[in-house]
């Protein structure tokens, strides 16, 4: 499903973000990507959604280069993709509701299939009796909820978390990862990027970690180590 080539990725400034990268993921994998800050999760997840482009190398997405995709095949692309990162990035003054339903209000979606889609993916994150609420009004790891039911509203194939549980203490960190793996048991390839060892080291799938850009461990049921 995604395959990384020989890719390299070098910032203005010759910064070096990843080196030489080679992967292979298959289509419903639940993939950590571990490492210390500044060793190119977030590159790497940032090169998947083209917002970087590789330096060198090939990024392939269902065996396609994804750099050959035309500017109106970039959005498309993009709606495979859900991404959830540290801090929400929530609309503080709409309710979850309107967080959620907003990307398909966007797509032009009709007011009932929207009602249904939104209602559906609530369901799945467990935020129903939130709907009308406010982003304010939650915790910390419901706002991370509704981050992640607006990943989702497009149905992607891939939902990439950049450091989701960043801001959450232990228990709602947990909780999250539970409904990743919920997720990925639906059906989505889950790729997850974070410094937090103790998470890593109980979900026990996939482990890719970095160092310094580089792939130094790829194990199928990982830990963290480092
Ligand atoms: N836009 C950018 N311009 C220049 N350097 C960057 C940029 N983004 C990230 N970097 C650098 O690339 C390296 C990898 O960063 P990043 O991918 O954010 O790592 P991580 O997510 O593991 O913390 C770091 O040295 C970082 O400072
Ligand atoms: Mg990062």
């Amino acid at each position: 499903m995604i395959k990384f080539h020989n890719v390299s990725k070098i910032y203005s400034g010759d910064v070096v973000a990843l080196r030489n990268i080679n992967l292979d993921i298959n289509s419903g994998e639940f993939v950590s990507i571990v490492g210390q800050s500044g060793t190119g999760k977030s590159t790497l997840l940032r090169l998947l959604i083209l917002e970087e482009l590789p330096t060198m190398g090939q990024i392939l997405f269902n065996n396609r280069d994804i750099i050959t995709f035309t500017r109106r095949e970039i959005p498309l692309h993009r709606r495979k993709i859900g991404v959830v990162f540290q801090d929400f990035k929530l609309l503080n003054k709409r309710t979850v509701f309107e967080n959620v339903s907003f990307a398909l209000e966007v797509a032009g979606r009709g007011s009932r299939d929207i009602r249904q889609n939104v209602g559906q993916i609530l369901d799945i994150v467990g935020l129903t009796d939130k709907s009308n609420k406010y982003p304010t009004q939650l915790s910390g790891g419901e706002q991370q909820r509704v981050a992640i039911a607006r990943a989702l509203v497009h149905h992607p194939e891939i939902l990439a978390a950049d450091e989701p549980t960043g801001n959450l203490d232990m228990i709602n960190t947990w909780e999250i990862i539970e409904l990743l793996l919920r997720i990925n048991k639906l059906g989505t390839t889950v790729l997850l990027a974070t410094h937090n060892k103790d998470t890593v080291d109980r979900i026990n799938r996939r482990v890719i970690a970095l160092d310094k850009g580089m792939v130094i461990r790829d194990q199928k049921e990982g830990k963290y180590m480092i």
